[in-house]
């Protein structure tokens, strides 16, 4: 079957297969859910048989709209209703996820099969302005390599925040926006280092700043939010209105385990933009150029066995952060030459406030 889309975003596409090296003989399967991002699936299906690679639509019955729903009850995935379907991913090279599997024993399943796995989401304009380009990867996995050795990660900002990380147990969650190691899952876009604390393991206070953002709720703070941390949870959040939002949301789980900290990294893409109005379910804000990624929930991405699905991705600007006692990131600026952008700034800046 032929479809007539934007000949840019079908040759972006054959591109990004090519990243994640998909070769003739492969097999790649297409998992997507009802008619949510049809045209994605269609086109990838398309591509991937132009590439002479065996393309395996796997499409689940379902009625779900958008994905803000998975966002706030993250690794609850409709793949997990039909068990049936499993072996099809366990069989294929590369599972091209249009349904947002991340955090959910399915995906971890298919990883563990050897099958590598890239999450597509994201509005076509986001794809084509964070598309990911070799220097990326190299600057990420630099940063991977340093967060790796490190055992102490800690973070501060102007508005009061010092917090430090315990570091070494878990797995690192490199994303550069492609994947052409088995086992391996990305995101399209990328653009972002992170990793787990040990457990228990994180002590102080984080206060996000005006303007910094909450996801998913897709909104930039008003006025400070302050979380104390011990032993690694959450045991109060301090501030306005906004703070008292995010206490209940994560009390509405009922799950002793909403309250940890889950991941801790900072964003490596120049293209992305600092702004809730962009489309989509935040990438942006994700792998915002030396933005640092606070984060609480779950941990089984990393390695880990918190499997609650209260998450909460809180990306924060102008942090200085450092590994054991060298100084990474001054106040948003990237300091290692081996992770530092070559322009700083959004070449194509969009049109968001
Ligand atoms: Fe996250």
């Amino acid at each position: 079957m032929t479809i007539s889309l934007d000949a840019s975003l079908s040759n972006l596409f054959c591109e990004q297969l090519g990243l994640c090296g998909v070769k003739a003989g492969e097999t790649v399967a297409v998992l997507s859910e009802g008619e949510l991002n049809k045209e994605y699936r269609e086109l990838f299906l398309q591509t991937i048989e132009e590439l002479n690679a065996t393309a395996v639509n796997v499409n689940l019955p379902s009625d779900v709209q958008n994905l803000e729903q998975r966002l706030r009850n993250m690794g609850r995935t409709t793949l997990a209703d039909h068990p049936e379907e499993m072996p099809k991913l366990y069989a294929a090279d590369l599972v091209i996820d249009l349904t947002l599997l991340l955090f959910s024993d399915e995906q971890r399943k298919i990883q563990d099969a050897g099958a590598r796995v890239l999450m597509v989401v994201e509005p076509t304009e986001i794809l084509q302005r964070l598309f990911s380009t070799k220097d990326l990867r190299d600057r990420v996995e630099a940063a991977e390599s340093r967060l790796r050795m490190a055992r102490q990660l800690r973070f501060t900002n102007q508005a009061g925040t010092d917090v430090t990380y315990q570091l070494g147990n878990y797995e690192m969650l490199a994303e550069y926006g492609y994947t052409d190691i088995p086992g391996r899952w990305d995101s399209w876009p990328g653009g972002l280092i992170a990793t787990s604390p040990n457990d228990g393991a994180v002590e102080g206070r984080v206060v996000m700043d005006q303007g910094d953002i909450i996801y998913p709720f897709m909104e930039t703070v008003e006025t400070s939010v302050e979380f104390i941390v011990e032993r690694g949870r959450v045991t109060a959040i301090n501030g306005d209105k906004q703070a008292q939002t995010l206490w209940d949301f994560m009390c509405s789980f009922e799950d002793p385990l909403a309250y940890e900290i889950s991941h801790i990294g900072w964003g490596l893409n120049e293209n992305a933009v600092w702004s809730t109005d962009v489309p989509g379910i935040g990438l942006d804000g994700r792998t915002y150029y030396g933005g640092v990624l606070f984060s609480t929930g779950p941990n089984t991405e990393l390695g880990g066995t918190n499997n609650t699905a209260c998450h909460l991705d809180l990306p924060m600007r102008n942090c200085t952060l450092y590994l054991d006692s060298e100084m990474i990131i001054d106040m948003g600026d990237v300091l290692p030459n081996d992770m530092r952008a070559r322009q700083t700034a959004p070449l194509n800046q969009p049109e968001y406030k």
